[in-house]
């Protein structure tokens, strides 16, 4: 295998290897997304006067980044702890409508040996309240999926930056907003897509840039994860929120997680985009039957309807010919899986390929492999280990949740923050990366038609640039 240079071949050619730019002409600013017939539109709504695009905006440095979380249930407050436990960050604030909520967590801090940071509870506008502090740098969003885009939005007007989880909002004319509003108020916003720091979707993006698997055709990812015994439970989602989307609408409402991975590795943003959308969905069967066999007649989920189809797929063609498939499926029985798959003119890569393991993974590349037969994929993942994962990999496997892609998510954020660089993940990836929960909703009640995605860059997607494939760099020493 080739020996990796710091900057990848792909930027030191202009992007030409990894994206086919050579062949399709693309870093030039022509390139025309492929539009299908019939596809329902995507209008553009114009800026308004200053308003400015935030791409390689980087952040003001920060000596400390200073975090206040809204949301404390099981994501957040675990997180809240991730925060605490990164050099130069200290969490000042806490909120949750359950003040007791915002108690617990305070006392969590100080027990391990943190500052008691302030506490907000009590109401759904409690976390109003918090945004007036002048001691928070970054709000950390982890409430149920209908509270994102108001607090989110919230956060960037009252001049804080923000992370929020998945997914930042779920309308269109939403999104549009978050965007519109990062660019007026100057604010950074993204999605806390903990999935895209994995070592394997890390190992894969740089395979991809290095070229490994000739010019990319195609990417399959997705959240296949059988949450039906946490849907149903009575004391993990705090008034079953997340059952009730199901409840709402056939959407592909959390496919971000395999999505964004193989959208990066794609240079989705930074010299492809993702044009046009066709989304299927098989029955709603799973839930109900789930609660038929495990559920007393008693419970209030007899009063529900589940409408959401057990597994939605999203096809989404890029603008320069590419497809990906992102699969949404929480309500059938089978293992997890994100899927995180990539293949080209000269190889592929296949991730949960182990029977047991979740960080399995099997690769196939010319001229290394022949034979028609898979090799394992310890040895690439070795030499195509991403900096972020030498560096702070033993670290993230003592602190962080998942694997430890959780603390290289809240790591490299603070860095960011705290070095004054550009995010690798920005408000336009964020947006784009969601829209398929409402495009999956418009697609899936057109019949399956093509429905447009919105080009939330406004142009600028042509331009190849940095993301999560950063240069290597240090945590600046704390004082
Ligand atoms: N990235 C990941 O790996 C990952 C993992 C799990 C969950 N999540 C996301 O995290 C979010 C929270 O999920 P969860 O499992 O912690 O749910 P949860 O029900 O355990 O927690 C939600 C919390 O939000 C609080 N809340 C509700 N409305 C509020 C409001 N208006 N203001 C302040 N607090 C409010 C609730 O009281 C509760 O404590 C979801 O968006 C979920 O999709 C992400």
């Amino acid at each position: 295998m080739p020996e990796i240079p710091a900057v990848s071949r792909r930027l030191l050619l202009g992007g030409a290897l990894a994206t086919g730019a050579l062949a399709a002409g693309v870093g030039t600013a022509q390139a025309a997304p492929v539009m299908q017939a019939g596809a329902v539109p995507a209008p553009m709504p114009r800026r308004r006067p200053g308003q400015k695009s935030m791409i390689d905006v980087p952040y003001e440095s920060h000596g400390t980044v200073r975090v206040g979380v809204i949301g404390l249930g099981n994501r957040g407050s675990g997180m809240t702890e991730g925060w605490s436990v990164v050099p130069g960050c200290t969490v000042t604030a806490v909120c949750d409508i359950r003040a007791d909520r915002a108690r617990r967590t305070a006392d969590r801090l100080v027990a391990t040996g943190k500052p008691r940071p302030a506490e907000y509870g009590g109401s759904d506008e409690s976390f109003a309240q918090m945004l007036e502090r002048d001691d928070i740098d970054l709000v950390y969003i982890a409430t149920p999926w209908e509270f994102h885009y108001p607090q989110g939005k919230a956060a960037m007007l009252a001049g804080k930056h923000v992370i929020v989880e998945l997914p930042i909002a779920t309308e269109i004319d939403e999104l549009w907003d978050l965007v519109d509003t990062s660019e007026r108020t100057r604010r950074h916003l993204m999605l806390a897509e903990n999935c895209s720091y994995g070592r394997n979707e890390l190992a894969m993006l740089k395979m991809a840039h290095e070229g490994l698997f000739g010019d990319i055709t195609n990417g399959h990812g997705g959240y296949l994860h059988d949450l039906r015994e946490l849907l149903f439970s009575d004391t993990y989602y705090t008034d079953a929120w997340r059952r009730l989307w199901h409840t709402r609408s056939t959407a592909s409402f959390y496919a971000m997680h395999g999505l964004a991975p193989v959208a990066a590795a794609m240079d989705i943003n930074r010299g492809d985009r993702m044009a046009v959308l066709r989304a299927t969905a098989t029955e709603p069967k799973g839930l109900a039957d789930y609660r038929e066999r495990f559920m007393p007649r008693s419970h209030p989920s007899w009063k529900e309807t589940y409408v959401n189809g057990d597994l939605v797929t999203c096809l989404i063609d890029t603008a320069k010919g590419r497809v990906i498939r992102a699969e949404h499926d929480v309500s059938s029985p089978r293992p997890y899986s994100r899927i995180n798959s990539l293949a080209g003119s000269r190889g592929i890569f296949e991730d949960y390929a182990g029977v047991m393991s979740t960080s399995g993974g099997r690769i196939y590349v010319e001229p290394d492999h022949g034979g028609h037969s898979w090799r394992a994929f310890d040895a690439y993942r070795k030499e195509f280990d991403h900096w972020l994962w030498r560096k702070i990999g033993d670290d993230a496997a003592n602190n962080g949740g998942h694997g430890g892609m959780d603390y290289v998510l809240q790591w490299r954020t603070v860095q960011l923050m705290r070095a004054g660089l550009v995010p690798d993940i920005d408000v336009y990836d964020s947006a784009a990366w969601c829209s398929p929960v409402p495009l999956s909703v418009k697609s899936l009640a057109a019949g399956g038609r093509p429905v447009e995605i919105p080009d939330f860059t406004r142009g600028s997607w042509v331009n190849l640039r940095m993301g999560l494939d950063s240069r290597a760099s240090e945590m600046p020493p704390v004082a």
